[in-house]
């Protein structure tokens, strides 16, 4: 199939190279001229702006956005709606919320364009081994485009999960599970480093260990057996812990729903706690404790300070 794509940064670049290695021909659009010659050196076409892919593009058009969720895809859905004409399909493939999918394909709708939303797992690894794709919108849309998932997914890797917004609202609790189990094996390896056996216990050992007929085995595991190979107290990295969106989407979506997920409301608390190493929260209940039973306190200068005798 002939397919544009916009944005060519960790997925997008990779997913091009992944369809022109499976035959199709993308013609590829970023702002970045250096990106622009990396899609070429992948086989890719390459235009100079949305107007000059539009036209490039054979009609009826499949455009594939690869870009930051919000107002990029806002923005670029609004100049895609003027150029576009009926027929024509505009993909969603970044991790946007899954009811501004529901608003873009009204707003494409009226005009005879179609919108999928699809959620793209795999990251910097889809290249070689496919992305897993969970598509939301009209399915004969969907039944269209199927060349481009197969291509792009392994086996058994795609899905028509609804109507608009399915496939985001299912990636997005991909991600937020992602958040959790990731959480755990936090937890559970950090255990194991403060340990007695610690010191004669190769942490990456044990994550290779469990990829191996245990009940926790993941491809997560793989990574960390991964990460720990490399660097086995992970002393290189701070435990800064960045979120991109989906979790709090899910928390506020169960709250919403009235739906528990105490760990996965957890896990996405707990990042934002892994910013801040001095948590005003913290410094309070520093602060109760010192007041009610005189323990000590870490001032603020010093490693360790002292308190007054307690009084419980
Ligand atoms: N990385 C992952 O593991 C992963 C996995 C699944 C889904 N996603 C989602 O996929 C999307 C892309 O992720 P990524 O990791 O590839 O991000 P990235 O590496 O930051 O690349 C984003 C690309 O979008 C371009 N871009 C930014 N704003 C734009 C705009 N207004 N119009 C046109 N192009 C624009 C950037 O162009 P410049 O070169 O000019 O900066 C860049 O090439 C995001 O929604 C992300 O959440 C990421």
């Amino acid at each position: 199939m002939q397919l544009g794509m916009i944005g060519l940064g960790r997925m997008g670049m990779n997913m091009t190279t992944r369809l022109t290695r499976g035959g199709h021909k993308v013609i590829a659009y970023d702002a970045s001229k250096r990106k622009l010659k990396g899609a070429q050196k992948e086989g890719a076409a390459t235009a100079g702006g949305v107007e000059q892919l539009v036209v490039m593009l054979r009609r009826p058009r499949v455009i594939w956005m690869m870009i930051p969720a919000g107002r990029p895809v806002d923005d670029t859905v609004d100049q895609l709606s003027g150029i576009l004409a009926e027929g024509d399909v505009v993909i969603d493939g970044g991790n946007s919320f899954y009811k501004d999918d529901i608003r873009r394909e009204e707003l494409l709708g009226a005009r005879g364009i179609h919108y999928l939303d699809v959620g793209v797992s795999g990251g910097i690894w889809g290249l070689d081994e496919g992305y897993c794709l969970m598509a939301g919108g009209d399915r004969m849309v969907f039944t269209r485009i199927e060349p481009v998932f197969r291509t792009l997914a392994p086996k058994n890797g795609y899905l028509h999960c609804g109507p608009a917004g399915a496939g985001h609202f299912v990636k997005m609790i991909h991600n937020a599970i992602e958040y959790a189990m990731m959480a755990a094996y936090g937890e559970g390896f950090s255990l194991l480093h403060a340990s007695p056996y610690a010191k004669g216990l190769d942490l990456a050992d044990v994550a290779g260990l469990w990829k191996h007929g245990s009940v926790i085995r993941s491809w997560l595991l793989e990574l960390a057996e991964q990460a720990l190979r490399k660097d086995r107290d992970l002393s290189g990295i701070r435990g800064y812990v960045e979120d991109s969106g989906e979790g709090r989407w899910t928390v506020q979506e169960a709250v919403a729903m009235g739906v528990p997920l105490p760990v996965t409301a957890l896990s996405l608390f707990d990042r934002f706690r892994s910013r801040d190493e001095n948590l005003f929260s913290d410094r309070l209940i520093a602060a109760l404790r010192n007041e009610f039973g005189g323990h000590a306190v870490v001032s603020a200068k010093k490693k360790a300070g002292g308190g007054r005798k307690g009084r419980s």
